[in-house]
């Protein structure tokens, strides 16, 4: 097929898909605001939080379902794209990798009940190479929770299946009380990516 076919393809099966249509009739920044909402509805993993770390923020819609549905969140919204504005959300513009971008979100958040993240590397295609850049994700996000995540936390974090995912899982299972694998309906079903849900972060 060539390239242009292949666009067609997919901007057809994009524009057909149930949830891209409710969130443009909703007006929400992408469909990932379904998967965070199905998450939620599922594991009740915002209520109790009051203080947030939404990570791999942009185009925003995460944020966008906290601030639409939650009132009096302490929400701190983190990309290495800009994110467009949204009421009640501090956006720090940066590489959770880098220290500096680090220090920033120190300055304006000590300590968080839940971190959400939903970063997605540059897929290569290469097995192998895909699977060892999201270890390194894993590892990153490992490290923030032990910089902010509270006693008792949440992570809610995307992963993808593959080779590195059961040791990613034994590693949650070490750090958190409970580890749930979850699909939503909205995460595409050729999509290999799965969100664990863990709770009650040991410190
Ligand atoms: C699937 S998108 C997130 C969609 C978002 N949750 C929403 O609801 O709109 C993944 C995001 O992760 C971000 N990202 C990837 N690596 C990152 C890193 N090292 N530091 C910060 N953001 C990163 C990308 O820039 C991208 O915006």
């Amino acid at each position: 097929m060539t390239k242009k076919k292949s666009t067609k393809n997919w901007l057809k099966k994009h524009t057909k898909d149930k949830y891209v249509k409710m969130s443009m009739a909703s007006r929400y920044r992408s469909r990932a605001f379904h998967k965070l909402q199905e998450i939620d509805e599922k594991y009740k993993v915002i209520k109790s939080a009051n203080s947030i770390i939404d990570l791999g923020a942009s185009p925003g819609s995460w944020s966008e379902y906290i601030s639409r549905n939650y009132r009096h969140k302490k929400l701190i919204a983190v990309d290495q794209i800009v994110m467009e504005p949204i009421e009640g959300v501090k956006f720090i513009h940066g590489d959770i990798n880098n220290s500096e971008h680090r220090d920033k979100i120190k300055q304006i958040i000590t300590n968080a009940d839940l971190v959400l993240s939903d970063i997605a590397p540059n897929i290569t295609g290469i097995e192998d190479v895909d699977q060892a850049h999201f270890f390194e994700i894993f590892e990153s996000i490992s490290s923030i929770c032990s910089d902010f995540l509270n006693k008792k936390g949440i992570l809610v974090m995307k992963f993808f299946n593959g080779l590195s995912c059961d040791l990613v899982k034994k590693r949650l299972k070490m750090l958190f009380n409970e580890v749930n694998t979850y699909k939503p309906d909205s995460s595409r079903s050729r999509s290999n990516e799965v969100f664990f849900i863990c709770i009650g972060y040991k410190d």
